[in-house]
């Protein structure tokens, strides 16, 4: 045999192995052989993740000033505080993979690497701040919450907090939209107006339908995704169909409908070429955001010089210390 073929048959050995662990449910982590292509999936996937995050802090940063009182005004600060959290527990974890921070954020900045569409929206009334996250972090709890039995460690575990958040900050959305709903005829208009204008945004926050979607198949088969965009997606309207009854309120489509035969509510067509435009970097709002990134990327090198200096003194310091104790 060549040293190739018997390159290749230990290959494929490995993959075969690799492939058992997986559907046996067993954890893969760091250090753990795996396939290059699952390794840059993963990249993939959880960089999309964690940009999502941290750019998703933005539209609702944009209401911090201007939220109707103190108590709404620190429950919207802790909330935006727990999406940087998210953030970092994300990079981190794609860390875990051999990918560096800097080139992640670096691809962000660039436009190379994607992050959630949705976060391309602007936020222009103060429902706006219940629609997010009533709906928006309502979407995100559904796609999830199985990725905390993700077939790769970090990710998993990472998502369990997380999820544990986005459920509080769900909650906390309905209760601002419920507010409002049971307030002044402004007040129920400017729900009302609010879900019109997220609630397709939301939708189409699962990604392309299964037949579109390119990495599906093989993200299921390796367990990082465990349900495709359109199964979450039918979970999300079915949900939310239910959820608005107690609003008092309605969605944009008049196609909603129960359908007895399926256990499923049907829903009207989705705008794709608004998704696709959107995800191309020509949603209202994606130059703005990203020159908010960059910004503030900017604006924070001094910081993270500082901490780097400080981290090098405090090493230094320690060498010090050591070498006095031996003498
Ligand atoms: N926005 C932008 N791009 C999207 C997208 C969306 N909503 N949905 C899919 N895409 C992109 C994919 O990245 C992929 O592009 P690429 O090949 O250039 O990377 C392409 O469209 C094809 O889509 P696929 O369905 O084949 O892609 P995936 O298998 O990766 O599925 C996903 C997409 C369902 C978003 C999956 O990546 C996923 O579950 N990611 C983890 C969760 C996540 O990132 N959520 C983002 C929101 S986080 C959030 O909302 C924060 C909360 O605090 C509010």
């Amino acid at each position: 045999m060549s040293d190739s073929t018997t390159q290749q048959t230990a290959l494929h050995s490995l993959e075969e192995k690799f492939q058992e662990k997986i559907d046996a449910d067993i954890r893969i982590e760091p250090k753990d052989w795996m396939p290059e292509a699952y390794r840059k999936t993963l990249i993939r996937q959880i960089g999309q993740h964690a940009h999502s995050e941290i750019v998703g802090m933005l539209p609702e940063g944009n209401w911090i000033t201007r939220a109707p009182s103190l108590k709404r005004k620190a429950i919207l600060l802790a909330k935006v505080q727990d999406e940087a959290g998210h953030g970092l527990y994300l990079y981190s974890a794609a860390e875990t993979l051999g990918v560096d921070r800097d080139t992640m954020v670096e691809e962000l900045h660039s436009g190379k690497a994607k992050y959630s569409s949705i976060f391309n929206y602007p936020t222009i009334s103060w429902a706006d701040i219940g629609a997010i996250g009533w709906l928006v972090d309502g979407a995100a709890i559904l796609n999830q919450i199985p990725i905390c039995r993700c077939s790769y460690g970090p990710y998993a575990r990472a998502m369990m907090r997380i999820c544990k958040e986005e459920s509080f900050h769900q909650r906390q959305g309905f209760e601002i939209l419920l507010t409002l709903s049971r307030g002044s005829e402004a007040q129920r208009a400017m729900a009302q107006d609010s879900i019109n204008r997220w609630y397709w945004p939301a939708v189409m926050m699962f990604g392309p339908s299964d037949t579109d979607s390119t990495h599906s198949a093989q993200s299921m088969a390796w367990k990082i995704k465990r349900f495709s965009n359109d199964e979450l997606r039918q979970r999300f309207v079915d949900m939310i169909a239910e959820q608005i009854k107690v609003l008092g309120l309605t969605v944009p489509d008049p196609d909603l409908k129960w359908n007895e035969a399926r256990g499923h509510y049907d829903f009207g067509p989705i705008d794709w070429d608004e998704f696709w435009n959107v995800v191309k970097g020509n949603g209202p709002c994606n130059k703005q955001r990203l020159e908010a990134r960059v910004k503030a990327w900017e604006d924070g090198e001094w910081v993270r010089d500082a901490a780097v200096a400080y981290a090098e003194k405090k090493a230094k310091r320690k060498g010090e210390d050591k070498a006095t104790q031996a003498a």
